[in-house]
């Protein structure tokens, strides 16, 4: 950067991007109706807006109407939308349901449906179950793996039992909160570091 750049502070194309705000997908998993995915998500982005560290946006599998992978010509609207919404974020939440131990079909689905505009970037994984959504949670972090999307540590994981009255309405411990702002510490931080990856 020459003097009078410095002097007045531009800016190269670079640093422009590495300056710019995050842009984090909370992907809702489930899309049955009567759903309780929206309840947890709404709550993980009024935990993360508070932040100001990163745009963050409610992604809902289910607006983009996907079709059974392999069952179309793939001319849907929804799947190109689809790949235009990821390509367009720089990292993930992904609320999680358990779903006979693993994850819906409908997230499988979705995920099996973009390749590059997974990869490179950060997940954080938010899940819920009569045991926290543990084990959907884990094999959601083996798909991960292939598709080239670093998972952070930190999970915060609701129980069906005790974070929601009558196994319905959320009410989540107050101790949740603080996992979920250090899982979103780890996402920034890695969502910005794979910036320089891609
Ligand atoms: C087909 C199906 C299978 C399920 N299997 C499990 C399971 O293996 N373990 C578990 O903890 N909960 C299981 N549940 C309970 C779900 O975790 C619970 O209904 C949750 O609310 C589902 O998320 P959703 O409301 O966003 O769809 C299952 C629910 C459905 C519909």
């Amino acid at each position: 950067m020459g003097f009078l750049d410095n002097l007045f502070g531009k800016t190269t194309k670079e640093e422009e991007s590495m300056t710019e705000k995050l842009n984090i997908g909370i992907i809702l998993g489930s899309t049955r109706q009567g759903r309780l995915s929206p309840q947890v998500g709404n709550w993980v982005k009024e935990i993360a807006d508070k932040r100001g560290d990163a745009n963050y946006e409610i992604v809902d599998i289910a607006d983009f109407q996907l079709p059974f992978l392999g069952t179309t010509d793939g001319t849907e609207p929804g799947i190109a939308s689809w790949n235009e919404k990821l390509a367009n974020l720089d990292g993930f939440i992904f609320i999680v349901q358990e779903y006979n131990h693993s994850i819906t079909g409908a997230l499988k689905n979705a995920l099996d449906f973009a390749r590059e505009a997974w990869n490179n970037k950060a997940a954080g994984i938010v899940s819920y179950g009569s045991v926290g959504g543990a084990r959907a949670a884990e094999h959601l972090r083996g798909i991960l793996g292939e598709l080239a999307v670093a998972d952070v540590r930190t999970h915060p994981a609701l129980s069906l039992f005790t974070d929601f009255e009558n196994g319905t309405d959320f009410k989540p411990a107050e101790m949740h909160a603080g996992t979920v702002n250090e899982m979103l510490d780890q996402l920034v931080n890695w969502s910005s570091a794979l910036k320089n990856v891609r």
